[in-house]
């Protein structure tokens, strides 16, 4: 099997605090589906972010100019946009150092992921589109599930339109990263944020795989039956959220807070700061996947640098064994829908 290529001593950082190597600092941020349950507190984080000096909201929701007249009342310097319907997806665009994408629907009890394929291919081709057209050069950060097969969607929708750059694409896996740190947090009694934990794979059920032997401070957890138990816990915890929310969507508040993040990691990378780290869903020869999740460096044409996944123990290895079919599943589905 090709799927072992360990990188040693990778650490996920939570904020590195690094110094700017170079000039710019104002940068152009779409979020497309910001009236949606994720895109409003996503943008109300992000029009507070210093390096957002153009926020642009896009939705086909009649609210949209609304949220962006609101979040325009803000004493903070992002200028606010808003766009409302196709007609309007170029002006959002254009221009833009950074598309983060959560258009599309969520889940609801019973469903999959890959339930929302259908409905969700469509409009992340759509907007793929568009980038190629007005922003070729933009960052694409994709929420919109199933993740696993969005990415290959955008990727091969830029690619047909020549201005195809792996290094621009990510899935966001963020929310993986941050509900294992939180976990973590509350067994070991440490605050969650002083946790660094890589989460890899992709982004649905067995996919979804926490590297717990890598967290520090180590998880402490001395069985192995716990360790499993925490594990299916992370890979599972969408569907604890969907199935709370009792049919009013999945997670979003916590998918903002983690978009955020993300979006955020991604312009200090921009910006020029060194050591900018974070998982995220990416074109990788590293297994036979097309597309693999794992800690990645972001610097000023986005992925910098593939970290790899390190050193897995044996049942990580498992873990990583189960995935593989599933992830090569999902990349084909959204691969054979952009190339018909
Ligand atoms: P939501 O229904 O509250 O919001 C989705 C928004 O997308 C709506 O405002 C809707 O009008 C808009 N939209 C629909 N079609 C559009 C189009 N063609 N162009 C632009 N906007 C369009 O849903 P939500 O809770 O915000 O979730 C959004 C997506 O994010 C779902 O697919 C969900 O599964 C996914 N999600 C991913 C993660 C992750 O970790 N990657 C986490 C949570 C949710
Ligand atoms: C999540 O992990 O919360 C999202 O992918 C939404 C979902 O459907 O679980």
């Amino acid at each position: 099997s090709r799927v072992l290529k360990p990188v040693a001593g990778v650490a996920v950082q939570n904020g590195a605090k690094n110094f700017s190597t170079t000039s710019q600092k104002n940068f152009k941020v779409v979020v497309a589906g910001a009236a949606g349950g994720i895109g409003q507190p996503l943008a109300l984080l992000l029009k507070q972010n210093p390096l957002v000096t153009r926020l642009a909201l896009y939705d086909i929701a009649p609210v949209t100019p609304g949220v962006g007249v609101d979040l325009s009342h803000m004493d903070t310097p992002a200028k606010v946009s808003g766009h409302k319907g196709p007609e309007e997806l170029p002006a959002a665009i254009k221009d833009a150092d950074v598309v983060v994408i959560p258009a599309g629907v969520p889940r609801k009890p019973g469903m999959t992921r890959d339930d929302l394929f259908n409905t969700n291919a469509s409009i992340v081709r759509d907007i793929a589109a568009s980038i190629a057209q007005n922003a070729p050069k933009a960052i694409v950060a994709i929420i919109t599930n199933p993740v696993n097969s969005m990415v290959p969607i955008a990727s091969e929708v830029l690619k047909k339109a020549g201005v195809y750059d792996p290094a621009r694409v990510l899935g966001v896996t963020t929310l993986d990263v941050v509900r294992a740190a939180a976990f973590i947090g509350e067994i070991n009694g440490v605050d969650p944020r002083s946790v660094t934990i890589p989460v890899i794979g992709g982004h649905s059920g067995v996919t979804i795989i926490p590297v717990l032997s890598q967290s520090q401070p180590a998880v402490k957890l001395s069985d192995q039956a716990k360790i499993k138990a925490l594990t299916e816990r992370i890979q599972e915890a969408g569907t604890e959220v969907v199935k709370a929310k009792a049919g009013g969507g999945s997670a979003t508040l916590s998918m903002a807070y983690a978009g955020a993040r993300l979006t955020g990691s991604v312009l200090r990378g921009l910006k020029g700061e060194s050591n900018v780290v974070e998982c995220a869903y990416v074109k990788s020869d590293l297994t036979e996947a097309a597309y693999f999740a794992n800690p990645v460096v972001l610097g000023k044409n986005g992925v910098e640098k593939n970290l790899g996944y390190g050193k897995l123990n044996e049942f990580e290895q498992q873990l990583l064994k189960a995935a593989i079919p599933e992830l090569l599943k999902n990349i084909k589905t959204g691969e054979d829908f952009a190339k018909k």
